[in-house]
């Protein structure tokens, strides 16, 4: 682990209530500095950023590390974005409502970003962390509730995105946002601001 990375570890202590397991996936996740710092953490809400974490402009993600059906949270400068690995079930019903009308239309695969071959990825899904309502931080599998649509739900106001993170029901206007981010290999990506 490099020295960033380290700090990073370091900034990742359990916050209270998180379960071991919870914890085990997030130590478990590869993080890479691509900048000065960056932090992966279950609860966005319990951690203020590090004032090495506020310098960072972009991380990079070992996505082989993240489970089925689970997914880490990754701050870079004091922004949170999600990694997901969606299950089968998940990305089979975020393309099957590709036509179903929505109030931010995008089909699944417009959310997706090529690898270095061309393809696709489905099972990885790259999304800001930050609800389009008011800004928000969402809750999603490693809090236990995924909302109405299977992706993530919004605790402040009740918004509701689906596996796709796109919004489904309550008041935020747009989708999760997908951040700027590349596959820099078949299974490293790297999130920029
Ligand atoms: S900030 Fe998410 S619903 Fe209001």
């Amino acid at each position: 682990m490099s020295e960033h990375g380290s700090k990073a570890a370091t900034a990742n202590a359990a916050p209270a209530g998180e379960t071991r397991r919870d914890f085990i996936h997030i130590a478990a996740a590869s993080v890479a500095a691509g900048g000065v710092a960056a932090v992966a953490w279950p609860f966005v809400q319990q951690l203020g950023p590090a004032a090495d974490t506020k310098a960072a402009s972009s991380a990079e993600v070992d996505v082989s590390k993240v489970a089925e059906g689970s997914e880490i949270r990754v701050l870079i400068g004091g922004m949170p974005f999600f990694v997901r690995h969606r299950t089968a079930a998940e990305m089979a019903k975020a393309v099957a409502d590709d036509n179903v009308p929505m109030r931010d239309p995008a089909s699944d695969e417009s959310r997706l970003v090529k690898l270095p071959d061309g393809t696709y990825n489905p099972k990885i899904l790259v999304t800001s962390g930050l609800c389009t309502h008011l800004g928000c931080v969402p809750v999603g599998p490693a809090q236990g509730s995924v909302g109405e649509f299977g992706g993530w739900y919004c605790p402040c106001h009740g918004s509701h995105y689906d596996t796709s993170g796109r919004i489904r029901k309550g008041p935020a206007p747009k989708n999760l946002a997908v951040p700027k981010y590349e596959y820099a290999s078949a299974t490293t990506i790297k999130i920029s601001l």
